[in-house]
């Protein structure tokens, strides 16, 4: 049987029935380059890599016990996480009796563009421009700084950096840079998902540079770009703990509703 075939198969179905999809960015990149571990069992499978766990089974499937049994294929060395795209009460449960913990939520926020956006003024001395060859290098490193204490963002490093940027939605004119005479300042990549929806995809401002404005102003500044493609509504995922960001996405007009959470598992011991 083709994996990746039926795998796609089970997740679309799934994305129809629950609103959300069982593989993230990640979890699809693995799958494509041969990267994940893949258990099939009637209708469902188990995804893993890089010790994170996707789970699904196709909606004529489901009650019948093979979650559990998936669960049960799957070997981990050391410690697994596993995200419920969409909080799916399934998934809770199936943590709750398998010795799963819930660790980190993970809020959707949503701004209807229709919203009037204010206006773009970067402070003195400091550039905002697109994407350009050359810039990688600053890009990682702003990222590594930024995001120190994130589990995945932080870690992204060239060759990652390149894997996204040779994805089919990549386009160098959505991803800003705001620059001084020192140097890149923070970054704010956008991701234009269909006609209708665009993301606040990355957003990171050096540490030295936070608490001037700088994310505030990026943020803007990829609003405006998103919005002059024409996208509805723009989303975004941050960590329920980021306070920092939460209160700036809310004073731009970002809502989230509790049901627009994903939610990360990890198993005990
Ligand atoms: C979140 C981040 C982009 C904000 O950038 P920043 O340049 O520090 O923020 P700004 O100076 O533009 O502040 C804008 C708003 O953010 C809020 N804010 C900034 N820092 C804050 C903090 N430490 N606590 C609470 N609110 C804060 C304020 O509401 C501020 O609005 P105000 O000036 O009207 O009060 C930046 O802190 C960062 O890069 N963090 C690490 C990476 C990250 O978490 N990215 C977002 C992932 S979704």
């Amino acid at each position: 049987m083709d994996e990746v075939a039926e795998v796609t198969r089970i997740a679309g179905a799934c994305e129809v029935a629950d609103g959300a999809s069982p593989l993230d960015e990640a979890a699809r990149i693995a799958l494509a380059d041969g990267a994940a571990t893949v258990v099939l069992d009637r209708g469902g499978f188990a995804l893993l890599h890089d010790g994170d766990l996707s789970l699904a089974v196709h909606p004529d499937h489901r009650r019948t016990g093979i979650a559990s049994a998936l669960l049960a294929r799957t070997s981990y060395d050391g410690g697994v996480t596993a995200w419920s795209h969409g909080n799916h009460p399934a998934a809770a449960r199936l943590a709750a009796t398998h010795g799963w913990e819930r660790v980190r939520d993970l809020w959707v926020m949503r701004r209807d563009s229709t919203l009037p956006l204010p206006p773009l003024e970067p402070p003195p001395g400091v550039r905002i421009r697109s994407y350009r060859a050359g810039d990688a290098a600053a890009i990682v490193a702003v990222n590594a700084a930024a995001f120190a204490h994130h589990p995945e963002q932080g870690a992204m490093d060239e060759d990652n950096l390149a894997r996204r940027m040779a994805e089919p939605w990549f386009d160098p004119a959505g991803l800003l840079v705001a620059e001084d005479e020192s140097g890149m300042l923070g970054f704010h990549w956008t991701k234009r998902h269909d006609a209708q929806h665009g993301e606040v995809y990355v957003i990171g401002i050096a540490p030295q540079a936070q608490g001037r404005g700088l994310g505030k102003m990026l943020t803007l500044a990829g609003l405006h770009h998103l919005t002059g493609l024409g996208v509805e509504e723009v989303l975004l995922y941050v960590e329920s703990d980021n306070a920092a960001a939460i209160s700036l996405y809310s004073r731009l007009g970002f809502v989230h509703a509790d049901a627009d959470t994903h939610v990360q598992y990890r198993r005990r011991g």
